[in-house]
């Protein structure tokens, strides 16, 4: 039992009475936090700012853009800390833990930075220096630094950055060491999306992990974002492998940037899918020690990214347009558990009720077959049951 759980006081009952938020029952599941991003622009909504301030349901926020790179130094050595203060400053009003995002990465970076003609040296120290003043500003506030994101193409090579062209593989353990040396209390972190799955990105990453360790350097944590697709998250168990591939290497792990979209307008047996794959990727979370935690990229579908870089697609998070929430919301209470279960979602959330037909055949993208898995391994035509992992079989 953790935080207000270990009061002798409170009886056992009232204490998980009291778990109800979505952070709430993460910690009850022993995690640190269930949180959501955030940023500057969403924040003058003032019942927005209300939802978003429950601690119990969001116990960690992260600022969705205003730590990049073209926000903290659009000009070479001019810092502003403006947009990341005002995030900072409200974690810290409403008792939220900080996750801080990112210092080098390849995109919103400003195009003094990537078109500049640095030789290496100079630009390892442009970087360099970069990382030690935001992360010295900010020091003592983060509990993560995604210290590199997205350094990978989808076949797990290193995507062509300025910094990969210039610096080399190199770029990456030297931007670990330099933050570690910045902010020693700081979880340090590699960050990246489409690692959910097994696979060569997600080996990809291990092999970042690898790296820096090679370098004698440390890096605490990987994050994977989940930016998911209703229908294409597969099994808790599929996630769950795949997260202990990580943490085999001495790594905790946390999903830092989860929404999972459909096409809209929803349909209601999409958003039923969708509660279905929230449980999934918070059971993996939840039966893997060394998952800290979950982040949504926001709450709300009215400020979700999703629908400019997706054209017709979205409905991505577990409240609406307006504010109200969908099956997804219940769905991720019960997968976490209230402390007392095994957390095994309730029927409702996995079953469609008006679905009678019998399970006999497993469709495209679907599990059949892994380690403790039991379900129907015959896949519909004209896909065939293929072994990924141990955990995992899919209809391909
Ligand atoms: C906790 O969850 C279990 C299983 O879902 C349920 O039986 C129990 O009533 C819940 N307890 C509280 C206090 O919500
Ligand atoms: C750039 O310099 C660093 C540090 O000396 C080194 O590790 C790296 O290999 C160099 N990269 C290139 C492309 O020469």
């Amino acid at each position: 039992m953790v935080g207000f759980c270990s009061f002798a006081l409170l009886s056992l009952a009232a204490c998980l009475a009291a778990a109800n938020g979505l952070s709430a029952r993460a910690k009850a599941a022993g995690k640190l936090y269930f949180g959501s991003a955030t940023d500057n622009p969403e924040l003058s909504d003032s019942a927005y700012v209300n939802i978003l301030s429950n601690s119990e349901d969001f116990g960690q926020i992260t600022p969705g853009n205003s730590m990049k790179w073209d926000s903290v130094e659009p000009s070479r050595d001019n810092f502003n800390f403006a947009g990341g203060d005002v995030v900072a400053n409200l974690a810290a009003q409403n008792g939220q833990l900080l996750r801080c995002h990112t210092l080098v990465w390849h995109s919103q970076l400003p195009s003094w930075v990537s078109d500049g003609n640095f030789d290496n040296a100079t630009l390892i120290s442009i970087m360099e220096n970069h990382i030690t003043q935001t992360m010295t500003h900010f020091k003592g506030k983060c509990l993560h630094w995604d210290v590199v994101n997205e350094a990978l193409n989808e076949d797990g090579t290193y995507r062509d950055s300025v910094f990969y062209r210039t610096i080399g593989e190199a770029y990456i353990p030297i931007a670990f060491k330099v933050a570690a040396a910045a902010d020693p209390d700081a979880k340090l972190y590699y960050n990246d999306y489409n690692i959910e799955h097994a696979g060569a990105k997600a080996t990809g990453a291990q092999r970042i992990v690898k790296l820096i360790q090679s370098y004698g350097g440390r890096i605490d944590g990987v994050g994977l974002q989940g930016h998911l697709i209703v229908g294409s998250v597969g099994s808790s168990a599929a996630l769950a492998g795949n997260l202990n591939d990580f943490t085999s290497l001495g790594v905790e792990v946390a999903y830092t940037e989860l929404d999972i979209r459909t096409t809209t307008p929803a349909s209601s047996s999409a958003l039923q899918q969708q509660a279905t794959d929230y449980a999934s990727v918070v059971s993996a979370c939840k039966t893997v020690p060394e998952c800290v935690g979950i982040t949504i990229w926001d709450w709300t579908d009215k400020y979700s990214w999703i629908p400019s870089v997706f054209p017709g697609e979205g409905a991505a998070l577990p409240w609406d347009e307006n504010y109200q929430k969908k099956p997804a919301y219940n769905a991720i209470l019960n997968a976490w558990g209230n402390g007392s279960g095994d957390g095994t979602p309730t029927s409702s959330t996995t079953t469609d009720p008006t679905d009678t037909s019998p399970a006999e055949t497993v469709p495209h993208w679907g599990q059949c077959g892994g380690n403790g898995y039991t379900g129907p391994t015959t896949c519909e035509a004209p896909y065939e049951c293929t072994y990924l992992n141990d955990w995992y079989w899919q209809c391909l």
